[in-house]
């Protein structure tokens, strides 16, 4: 509409009179936030911002393409990816307490982002894809507050970059219309919370490669069906957890000790609170089938029927 498009405009502007011929950098985490800030601030100065985009190995299956095939190929923009999955998964080696894992995640995600950062020369400006909850959450207004807590993209204070922020005014579903509005696919635009810390938190207990590669499969059929079922715009959260349990199945005839999948789908408005949505058995039934045939390694599927509280969202 007219109101978001001169919106747009105008911050486009201000960015090009703020940024002039200098250079900026931007953690790009294909979460919506940071990807519509990236994009205001590509439309604004092309090619003298970089992005780049950190592959922990912890993101959905087919995520990090995702963010190659938009931000690359379609947008042509200044895209850097960094493969550090096996930096990652080494500092997460032997880990099993969920805070830990989480903060191990972040300082690391730093550090490889301080790395890649440092080598682009000139860089004075810092995209941010901070948006007006989160200036309130932090409650500081206008000091150029870094979300640490919910966003693993929370970078060190002591770095010297100014910061752009082109979506501190808005609320998500104005920062969705943006993005529609600069042309980001309807996927991207409405995808569901993803947490920072990826599945880290979604393969309970120790981290470990193998387990990382089951739970990408499951998960991936669980959003697989519950968008053929239509129902990825009404269910607020939707995914597979992998617990650090397994358990005895047969299969033809033969004993097996597998892994477990938990699927959980919630409805919420805000994350704060959330009801277990449920999901029809036809559905369900579809999602566990496909599971353990084709995922191998897992002969059990369970469903979450808790809400929040006293559950949590994730499991950890
Ligand atoms: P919980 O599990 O606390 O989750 O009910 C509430 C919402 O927050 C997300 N979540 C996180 N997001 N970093 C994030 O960026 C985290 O460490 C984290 N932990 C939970 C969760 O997916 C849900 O949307």
């Amino acid at each position: 509409d007219w109101t978001m498009s001169s919106f747009i405009d105008e911050k486009i502007e201000e960015i090009k009179r703020t940024v002039g011929d200098k250079k900026a950098i931007c953690a790009l985490s294909g979460g919506v936030d940071s990807s519509v800030a990236a994009l205001m601030v590509h439309k604004a100065i092309g090619k003298n911002l970089t992005c780049i985009f950190v592959d922990h190995g912890l993101l959905r299956k087919g995520e990090a393409e995702e963010v190659y095939n938009t931000f690359k190929e379609k947008f042509d923009m200044n895209l850097i990816m960094v493969d550090a999955k096996d930096r990652f998964l080494g500092k997460l080696k032997g880990v099993t307490d969920p805070e830990r894992k989480r903060k191990i995640i972040g300082e690391e995600f730093i550090r490889v982002f301080e790395d890649e950062a440092n080598r682009i020369e000139g860089a004075e400006f810092l995209v941010q894809g901070t948006i007006y909850p989160d200036v309130v959450e932090s409650g500081t207004g206008t000091s150029a507050v870094i979300k640490s807590h919910h966003n693993v993209g929370g970078l060190p204070e002591d770095m010297k970059f100014k910061l752009i922020e082109p979506l501190r005014e808005l609320f998500k579903d104005e920062v969705r219309e943006v993005g529609r509005q600069l042309g980001l696919a309807e996927e991207l635009v409405s995808r569901q919370p993803f947490p920072g810390p990826g599945l880290a938190i979604r393969v309970l207990g120790e981290v470990t490669e193998e387990k990382l590669s089951i739970l990408k499969e499951a998960d991936y059929i669980v959003r697989d069906e519950i968008k053929k079922a239509g129902l990825d715009k009404e269910i607020w959260q939707y995914f597979a957890v992998l617990p650090d349990v397994k358990s005895v199945g047969v299969m033809g005839d033969e004993r097996t000790y597998s892994h477990l999948i938990a699927i959980r789908a919630v409805e919420s408005v805000d994350g704060m609170t959330s009801d277990w949505f449920k999901i029809p058995y036809e559905v369900l039934d579809k999602i566990s089938r496909r599971i353990v045939n084709e995922v191998k390694g897992v002969n059990r599927i369970v469903y979450d029927i808790t809400s929040k509280p006293p559950a949590t969202i994730e499991w950890e």
